[in-house]
């Protein structure tokens, strides 16, 4: 499925592994300039050389999404580069799972700022310029957890609840400007996003339940490029997919 999708514009956070670097991959393949953003430029460079020695058109930029000026710096240098923005995927996350009376504080502000500032930035920073164009497509990263609450994951869960409450009020919101928006809730796929858990039982725990069920990156990009290939008069609001062995 990749009609709709050559020549698009589309800007991925948090493109440096993972889901990201996974779409990146596919749309780039689909004939999509794509413009990538991380902490890791290093990571993004290789994806980047790798994706352009295959014809594809391909920026990164530095980019914590947690610094709003730098996620405006990101969708702003896709605009001055290619002239505009079809599609904005907020992606970048973490999941430092672990019990609310461990009071790991620091890692629940790290969550809020990431996963639910980082994607308000990323819509702010996208809006204006889709407004201006009467198009555009934001598509948001949630998750199974933004549908189910599990032990050691309520902060996690909150902000992918935050996600998805924030993309249906965007929803409603952006009709008059012809946008379009996609939530997509992945259940288990294999990436790093175990690796940010920092408590050693917890830890082993998601690792060894990734290892018996997550599925490759490529069901996520798949997920994505079904999104954005349809009709501009079809808007494939949420997508939630696990792998077929994931009981939650
Ligand atoms: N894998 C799953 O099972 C799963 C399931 C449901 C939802 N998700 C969601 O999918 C998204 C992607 O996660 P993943 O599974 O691909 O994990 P991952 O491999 O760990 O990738 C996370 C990405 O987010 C980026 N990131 C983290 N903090 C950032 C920041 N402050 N600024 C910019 N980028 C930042 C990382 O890049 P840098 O470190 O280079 O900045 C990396 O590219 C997350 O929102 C996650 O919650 C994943």
């Amino acid at each position: 499925m990749s009609g709709n999708i050559a020549g698009k514009v589309i800007v991925i956070t948090g493109a440096s592994s993972g889901l990201g670097e996974a779409a990146a991959r596919h749309l780039s393949a689909a004939g999509a300039p794509v413009v990538l953003g991380a902490r890791r430029t290093d990571r993004l460079d290789a994806i980047a050389k790798e994706l352009t020695e295959r014809g594809g058109e391909v920026l990164t930029l530095a980019t914590d999404v947690t610094k709003r000026d730098q996620v405006s710096k990101l969708v702003n240098t896709a605009v001055e580069k290619f002239g505009r923005i079809d599609v904005m995927i907020n992606n970048a996350g973490l999941m430092p799972h672990s019990p609310l009376e461990r009071l790991k504080v620091d890692e629940w502000d790290r969550m809020i700022d990431v996963n639910i500032k980082g994607v308000l930035y990323g819509i702010a920073a996208a809006l204006h310029h889709m407004k201006q164009q009467k198009a555009g497509h934001i598509i948001n990263v949630s998750s199974v957890a933004g549908h189910k609450v599990t032990p050691a994951g309520a902060v996690y869960a909150a902000t992918k609840h935050a996600v998805r409450a924030l993309s249906e009020g965007l929803r409603q919101e952006v009709k008059p400007y012809n946008i379009r928006t996609t939530i997509i809730s992945p259940g288990a796929v294999a990436t790093e996003l175990p690796d940010s858990i920092t408590e050693a039982d917890v830890s082993a725990r998601i690792h060894d339940f990734y290892k018996e069920v997550a599925i490759p990156a490529d069901s996520f990009a798949r997920a994505v490029a079904f999104a954005i290939s349809q009709p501009e008069d079809v808007d494939i609001n949420e997508i939630l997919f696990r792998p077929t062995r994931q009981e939650l």
